[in-house]
């Protein structure tokens, strides 16, 4: 089977057939069952090529210490199974993986050609973590961008395959894919870049929440937190979801995951639910989008472009698609999965989209899943702050209830959380910290020490 052929085709091809049963429980498998996405595949940006670097221990690119990054986790939760593991493309666009040793391995497709099932890196690319209650420290020997830190509790499979058009692709664990070959293992991960301008580094739930984890970067900008979750946020986000569910009868309670003991063990993001139950929640936003369309009939709404194109108004002209000033095309009225995960239907970003496009989007998907487009001042947006989001029904209530377990509120429950008002008093609801010269990134596994 063609695996590696169309992304979204073989996605939608393999969860035919596995309607998620009541309560969720994962059941791994074998390669055959990966389900690959965007999410849970990184592609090298440089056309493969098996060169000498393929296969073995890449002396750091680098021997300058300012392209060095030191790492320090604190495993706070009860396992002494805990594994960390490095994944990225180094400065070339060439996927590496950090191994025990402290350098980068850069895998190769073993044997793959595009279509052929992808193949497990057997290398050990899996960096032990101490047990519960003690630190650990590692240092990423040289820049890497699109890179995350996994940490599992047990071991987590990688694999390699060549994608349709020939470029080496990492498949990662997915949160979603009950079938994975990882699912029944609890991990989570932080993404980050490193590079010339310093560290940017973010906890997201964009995906699915996990194992919890907290960041701390300190460095020429001081210190900078993102606390994460606590350690019991994964059960308390269920009961919440499952109240939730009883109250509007939306399947928000289906995106808990339990492991075979029955323990809730990640919860997966609306939109990744959708993909697999493409008519959950179809209705859900329906009568909303028609007041709001409603609304801005008679009324312009205003999007703060916050960026050169300055204030642009905006208005359903017609009743069918609405239209912005200076904006390239116009915008269909957008349905529950394009609102959740805002970047299909008129969320997709093209190409050819001018600057207003590409600031308008953000901003309109970003009110809808705070749902502050018919609040007192929503004709403006972004303007109200955070104490405003989620306050009316519909709302994109997982990302309201992962904000309210957020111990400093921060960390993306959705794409574009990094929408904020102009004057944001510091309530800036994503979880990205950057620092020019960091000396430090501290990672806590299992929720926040106090
Ligand atoms: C394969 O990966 C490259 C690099 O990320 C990307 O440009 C290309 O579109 C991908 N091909 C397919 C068919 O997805
Ligand atoms: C390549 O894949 C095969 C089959 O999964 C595996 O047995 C072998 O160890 C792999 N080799 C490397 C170098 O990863
Ligand atoms: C772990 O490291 C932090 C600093 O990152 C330090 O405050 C703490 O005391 C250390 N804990 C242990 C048990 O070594
Ligand atoms: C988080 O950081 C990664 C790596 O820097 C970046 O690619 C990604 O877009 C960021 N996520 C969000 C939601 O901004
Ligand atoms: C970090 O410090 C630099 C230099 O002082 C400053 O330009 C930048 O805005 C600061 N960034 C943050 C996120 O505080
Ligand atoms: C946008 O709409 C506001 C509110 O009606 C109005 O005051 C403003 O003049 C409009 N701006 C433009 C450029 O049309
Ligand atoms: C606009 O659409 C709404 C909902 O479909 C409908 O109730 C309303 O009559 C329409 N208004 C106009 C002016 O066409
Ligand atoms: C929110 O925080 C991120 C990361 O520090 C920053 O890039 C962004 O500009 C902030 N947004 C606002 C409106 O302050």
């Amino acid at each position: 089977m063609p695996l590696l052929k169309t992304f979204a085709a073989v996605a939608i091809a393999t969860f035919v057939g596995h309607s998620l049963a009541v309560p969720v429980v994962p059941h791994p498998s074998v390669a055959n069952d990966l389900v690959l996405t965007p999410e849970n595949t990184l592609s090298e940006t440089n056309p493969y090529r098996n060169g000498p670097h393929r296969n073995g221990h890449k002396i750091p690119a680098s021997s300058n210490s300012a392209e060095e990054l030191s790492v320090s986790v604190y495993n706070n939760l009860q396992s002494d199974s805990m594994n960390a593991y490095v994944t990225g493309l180094d400065p070339n666009g060439i996927l590496v993986c950090l191994t025990p040793g402290g350098s980068w391995f850069a895998p190769k497709a073993n044997g793959s050609i595009s279509g052929i099932i992808p193949q497990i890196i057997t290398e050990d690319i899996a960096i032990p973590m101490g047990d519960y209650g003690t630190n650990t420290s590692f240092t990423i020997p040289s820049y890497v961008q699109s890179a995350r830190i996994w940490f599992a509790d047990g071991h987590l499979k990688f694999y390699t395959g060549l994608n349709a058009t020939g470029y080496l692709t990492l498949v990662e664990p997915s949160p979603s894919n009950q079938h994975d070959p990882s699912a029944n293992v609890n991990w989570g991960f932080v993404e980050l870049t490193t590079n010339s301008d310093g560290l940017t580094v973010n906890l997201s739930y964009v995906d699915f929440v996990g194992l919890p984890l907290g960041i701390k970067v300190q460095g020429s900008n001081g210190t900078q937190t993102a606390l994460g979750v606590p350690a019991d946020a994964v059960s308390s986000i269920c009961s919440a979801l499952s109240a939730q569910a009883s109250s509007d009868g939306q399947p928000w309670d289906k995106l808990c995951i339990s492991d075979s003991s029955g323990n809730a063990l990640r919860v997966i993001a609306p939109y990744d639910y959708i993909q697999q139950n493409p008519g959950a929640f179809a209705s859900y936003w329906t009568r909303y989008i028609s007041q709001v369309w409603a609304k801005y009939s008679t009324t312009p709404l205003t999007i703060d472009t916050q960026a050169a194109a300055g204030l642009v108004n905006c208005t359903t002209l017609g009743n069918s698609t609405l239209t912005c000033d200076g904006d390239n095309r116009p915008y269909e009225r957008p349905s529950a999965g394009d609102i959740f995960g805002c970047n299909t239907g008129p969320f997709a970003i093209e190409e050819t989209d001018n600057d207003v496009h590409r600031a308008v989007v953000p901003r309109l998907c970003a009110a809808f899943d705070r749902s502050t487009f018919l609040l007192r001042g929503g004709n403006v947006q972004p303007s109200l702050d955070s104490s405003h989001y989620y306050t009316t029904s519909p709302t994109d209530y997982y990302s309201k209830i992962v904000h309210e377990q957020e111990v400093d509120g921060r960390g993306y429950a959705f794409a574009y959380d990094d929408v904020n008002p102009p004057d944001d008093d510091g309530s800036n609801a994503s979880g990205l910290l950057n620092d020019p010269d960091p000396s430090l990134l501290s990672i806590t596994i299992g929720g926040p020490t106090s």
